[in-house]
């Protein structure tokens, strides 16, 4: 009997994954915002498809979900941005993954993503990476596995950093555990960010429907996960110093970020972030589609890169 389940589950295509405890196989990428810290740069063009060393900036935190091997996502763009993304990122057919977009009119909060991304969620776990986040370091990929495996609660990347105050911040007792969280605090009281990668329950949507907004007049992903802490539902991982986390808020993050892609890529000859290499390592494509999308780049680095990784 074991067997014969085994071998169904097999014959439908499931994951290895997905039979041990993947529980988050959904997505969102928040990728609208203003980015008025970098006018006029970001007058024409969203943020996050300005370029971070050789791909778009979207590029990263896509391919963070897919080491964490999700591929129904769903991208928030700005109102009326929409053509621009669909340009480089389809639908992602050649991916092997599920892209859909949904506008937002304005930037009303990070918890935003959850109203308007309800219908994409359908009641299950989710996880939200912001667009403008970048995640490196070894162990990364089987850290991320493990944070697909959450059943229910919420779960946080922390990053000790020298700036707390630009960024959510948690406090965590000596066993590791989150006592305290506050968004931007003027005052020191740990060095522990929040990281733009947050793994939720399906409770998430009912949540943010609970929230106000803040001060600054945003609904505050801080105060979301004030609610998971509230009934002892929050549990986080560090991203320790073998591992960098950049938010690529103002230019000079940009060049800063830029600089260390160029300098691994350049070193080892491994590409950060090329999304069809990941989805052929993760046998979500084969060669047509990797021929596809050097036909799509046309002549360039990042498809002389892909030629190599086929022959
Ligand atoms: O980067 C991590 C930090 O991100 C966390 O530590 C903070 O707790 C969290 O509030 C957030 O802080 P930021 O001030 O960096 O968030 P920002 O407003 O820059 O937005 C982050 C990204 O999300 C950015 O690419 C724009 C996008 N965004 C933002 C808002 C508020 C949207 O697409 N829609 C929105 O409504």
């Amino acid at each position: 009997r074991k067997y014969e389940i085994l071998y169904n589950f097999k014959k439908k295509g499931y994951h290895k994954e997905t039979w041990n405890s993947k529980m988050i196989n959904k997505a969102i990428i928040l990728a609208g915002g203003m980015g008025t810290r970098m006018s006029p740069l970001t007058k024409a063009v969203n943020k996050q498809l300005l370029p971070i060393y050789d791909k778009p900036l979207i590029f990263y935190p896509l391919s963070i979900l897919m080491l964490a091997k999700i591929k129904d996502i769903l991208i928030i763009v700005n109102k009326g941005q929409l053509n621009q993304y669909k340009k480089i990122l389809p639908d992602g057919k050649r991916l092997g993954i599920n892209i859909t977009y949904k506008e937002q009119n304005y930037p009303k909060g990070l918890p935003d993503a959850f109203l308007l991304g309800e219908k994409f969620i359908n009641n299950k776990n989710v996880a939200l990476i912001l667009g403008d986040n970048f995640f490196y370091g070894q162990n990364l990929t089987s850290k991320l596995i493990n944070c697909t495996k959450l059943k229910s609660g919420a779960k946080v990347i922390l990053h000790k950093v020298i700036k707390p105050e630009l960024f959510g911040v948690a406090k965590t007792s000596k066993t590791g555990k989150i006592t305290t969280i506050k968004e931007k605090p003027k005052k020191y009281f740990s060095d522990l960010a929040i990281t733009g990668l947050y793994f939720f329950d399906k409770k998430v949507v009912e949540y943010a429907k609970k929230l106000k907004p803040s001060l600054r007049n945003e609904l505050e992903i801080t105060d979301l996960l004030k609610i998971y802490l509230k009934k002892k539902k929050l549990t986080s991982d560090i991203l320790g110093r073998g591992g960098a986390w950049l938010d690529t808020g103002s230019i000079e993050d940009f060049y800063k970020t830029s600089a260390f892609v160029s300098a691994i890529e350049n070193r080892q000859g491994f590409k950060i972030a090329c999304l069809e290499e990941i989805a052929f390592n993760n046998n979500w494509i084969g060669k047509k589609e990797v021929l596809e999308a050097i036909q799509f780049y046309g002549k360039c680095d990042y498809t002389n890169y892909l030629k190599k990784m086929i022959t």
